[in-house]
């Protein structure tokens, strides 16, 4: 019989190898068991009436969808459980919430990006950041940047695959195999050759898109595919494939919806983009042209303009 390697050996190797504790690998496993029990939830959503909305707004003033809420609710009870998480904030919890005063990590997540996808259980995806406590004093509880990150990852739902960076390593891909375990590490780097890359960005809102962002469309829009699924993770998953870039510009002077700093959230949609993308040889960058793994958060929900992919392209744009 021929057996796979697991995620589990996969990352027990890595530490083993850096001489590192395995209280990261008890994090990882509590990730993985909170993203599997998310993508049986999402995967049997309509058959429960899962798929509506709850009757209230996020912090963000979005609606709160049922999807949400339980996809939140299962991974904070997975990374309780764990012992390992000293604080973490989520899309979904007004504040930063502390679960163990022992715990090593702090974790920023989003529990279902893509929102306007989750109604019709089309591709959405659960979003993380890992950064280390402070381990040798007082911890201050700041924010912290994505350079500080130490791993971050995407589990795309529902097509099981679980995009992971450890930090001046590498990023990886697994599947999700037939008995629920995440399978088989693929290294990934971005396509050099610009034969398969796609620009990935939402047309609507174009003409509100700064002066210079629309010339630079009107003059490469041609030369490449075009593809938005309405989910930065999944769109994010055809980059990792295709190469090209992703980006969500400032929008202004829109009648209805204004993002003056971006849309994205810092934090926990940006950086741990901006640490996968690194990782696989791509570069990410707000409109100012600063690398958005620099940027340290004023705010647990602040926003940010971004543009993400190729680093030759993000730098002919930016
Ligand atoms: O906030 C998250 C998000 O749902 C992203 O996943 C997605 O890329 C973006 O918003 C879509 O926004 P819009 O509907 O404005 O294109």
């Amino acid at each position: 019989m021929k057996f796979e390697q697991t995620f589990n050996h996969f990352l027990l190797e890595h530490q083993l190898e850096n001489k590192r504790t395995l209280n990261f690998l008890i994090l990882m496993e509590a990730i993985i068991t909170a993203a599997r029990y998310v993508q049986f939830s999402y995967t049997s959503a309509a058959l429960e009436n899962n798929l509506g909305a709850l009757n209230q707004n996020n912090i963000q003033g979005e609606q709160v969808m049922k999807l949400d809420q339980m996809a939140n609710e299962i991974i904070l009870h997975y990374l309780k459980e764990s012992g390992q998480v000293m604080q973490v904030i989520s899309e979904e919890l007004e504040e930063p919430l502390s679960l163990n005063d022992a715990g090593r990590y702090m974790v920023y997540f989003d529990p279902l990006d893509g929102s306007s996808n989750v109604k019709h259980a089309l591709p959405v995806g659960f979003m993380f950041g890992i950064a280390k406590r402070n381990l040798t004093g007082v911890e201050d509880y700041h924010l912290r940047a994505g350079k500080d990150f130490i791993a971050s990852g995407i589990f795309t739902i529902p097509n099981g695959i679980f995009t992971f960076a450890l930090k001046n390593s590498g990023a990886w891909q697994f599947f999700l195999d037939k008995t629920g375990v995440f399978v088989r590490p693929q290294k990934i780097s971005l396509p050099e050759d610009s034969f398969s890359w796609e620009l990935s960005f939402n047309p609507a809102y174009q003409t509100f898109y700064s002066e210079k962002i629309q010339s630079w469309i009107k003059e490469n829009q041609n030369k490449y595919g075009f593809r938005y699924t309405g989910a930065l993770a999944t769109d994010l998953h055809r980059l990792f494939r295709n190469g090209g870039m992703f980006f969500y510009p400032i929008i202004s002077n829109h009648p209805k919806k204004n993002y003056p700093e971006g849309k994205l959230r810092l934090m926990y949609e940006c950086a741990v983009s901006a640490l996968i993308i690194k990782e696989a040889g791509g570069y990410a960058t707000n409109e100012e042209g600063i690398d958005i793994l620099e940027i340290t958060p004023e705010k647990a929900h602040q926003r940010s303009s971004l543009f993400i992919g190729n680093k030759s392209l993000v730098q002919s744009c930016i």
